[in-house]
């Protein structure tokens, strides 16, 4: 059995910051963020009415609409997010109510930063083959323009806001290969503390780590080392070469890591999409978002062989093989 993706969805925030927006308020250039990063723009939300959670609930109505079915037909609802705008409800409880699912569909979130979606993808994998699930929404949502210190030109220029959704429905078929790893001890180079407090915001230090704080070099070197070495190990596990693989749908962190991770499994780059240059890093929105993109720009067809990867705090990543 496996969970054959039926539907894809995603929604951007209407505002759009460009490079040189960003350098009229940290010292940078356009020039500078295109080189070193391929990004282009991202869309900021506006805090008061893109939540990440309204984010995640239209790309999910997308996705429903995408796979022509109602969303009274959903059994579980996955959502991945780093960046929730509450506590509780979860943002896959949100998503139920946005698309109409009924109490009879479980909800509940991950959070493994980047990878999110990721790993929402798996966990859905593993009910549908249990059986424990035939109809399900794997959504990734992050409000990261929250996290992000305007005032540091390393990190503001990387992340944009946003979210992707995948429908699921159970299939006869070969399930997903996969591989997942973390490593906590290697994770102190991308980290974020503290949960914003409305009454702590005249202390420097809390809010300060409210943040996210990232060493970019480690992080770069980390996914330059790491990301072709689990796109070799799943392709080994799933008995395929690079050669059969249509596209390597990654992580939309950097067009230099990507472009890496080309070059170091020797693979055209033309078979690795990139949207970052319109969207900078949406986190666990990156991938659904994507292959949203390639959908409708008739890239992805049905019986593709695809490779999904991603990187993220944590450290985690993981990689995955299926069929489209
Ligand atoms: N504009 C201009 N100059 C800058 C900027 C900027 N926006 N940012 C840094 N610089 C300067 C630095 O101050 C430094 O100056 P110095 O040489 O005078 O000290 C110089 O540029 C080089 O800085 P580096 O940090 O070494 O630049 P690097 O080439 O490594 O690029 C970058 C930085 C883009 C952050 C890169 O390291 C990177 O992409 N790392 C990976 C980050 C990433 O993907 N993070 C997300 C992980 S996913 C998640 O979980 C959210």
């Amino acid at each position: 059995m496996i969970g054959k993706i039926i539907g894809l969805g995603s929604y951007l925030p209407e505002k759009v910051v460009s490079n040189d927006d960003l350098s009229r308020i940290v010292d940078t250039s356009d020039e500078w963020i295109t080189e070193r990063t391929g990004i282009k723009k991202r869309h900021i939300s506006d805090h008061k009415k893109e939540t990440t959670s309204y984010m995640a609930g239209i790309a999910a109505q997308r996705a429903i609409e995408d796979a022509g079915i109602s969303g009274s037909e959903i059994d579980l609802i996955v959502a991945a997010s780093t960046t929730p705008d509450v506590v509780l409800p979860s943002v896959a409880c949100t998503v139920q109510h946005a698309v109409g699912a009924t109490e009879e569909c479980g909800c509940f979130d991950v959070n493994s930063a980047c990878p999110g979606w990721i790993s929402a993808f798996l966990t859905a994998q593993s009910f549908i083959e249990a059986g424990r699930a035939k109809k399900v929404l794997v959504v990734g949502a992050e409000t990261l323009s929250n996290y992000v210190d305007w005032t540091d030109r390393g990190t503001c220029i990387l992340f944009g806001d946003g979210a992707g959704c995948a429908v699921l429905e159970a299939c006869e078929g070969t399930p997903v290969t996969s591989i997942m790893r973390s490593s906590y001890e290697r994770g102190d180079c991308l980290y974020c503390s503290n949960m914003k407090q409305p009454d702590r915001l005249d202390d420097e230090d809390f809010i300060k780590n409210t943040h996210f704080q990232m060493a970019g070099r480690d992080v770069f070197r980390f996914a330059v080392t790491e990301v072709p070495k689990i796109i070799k190990d799943v392709l080994k596990k799933a008995g395929v070469s690079a050669d059969d693989i249509d596209y390597f749908v990654l992580h939309q962190a950097n067009a230099r890591i990507i472009e890496a991770t080309a070059k170091k499994l020797k693979i055209d780059l033309g078979k690795f999409p990139m949207t970052l240059q319109e969207t900078g890093n949406t986190s666990s929105a990156s991938i659904p978002s994507l292959m949203n993109e390639m959908k409708k720009n008739g890239q992805l067809q049905k019986g593709q062989k695809l490779v999904i990867a991603s990187f993220g705090g944590g450290l985690t990543w993981d990689a995955a093989y299926m069929e489209y």
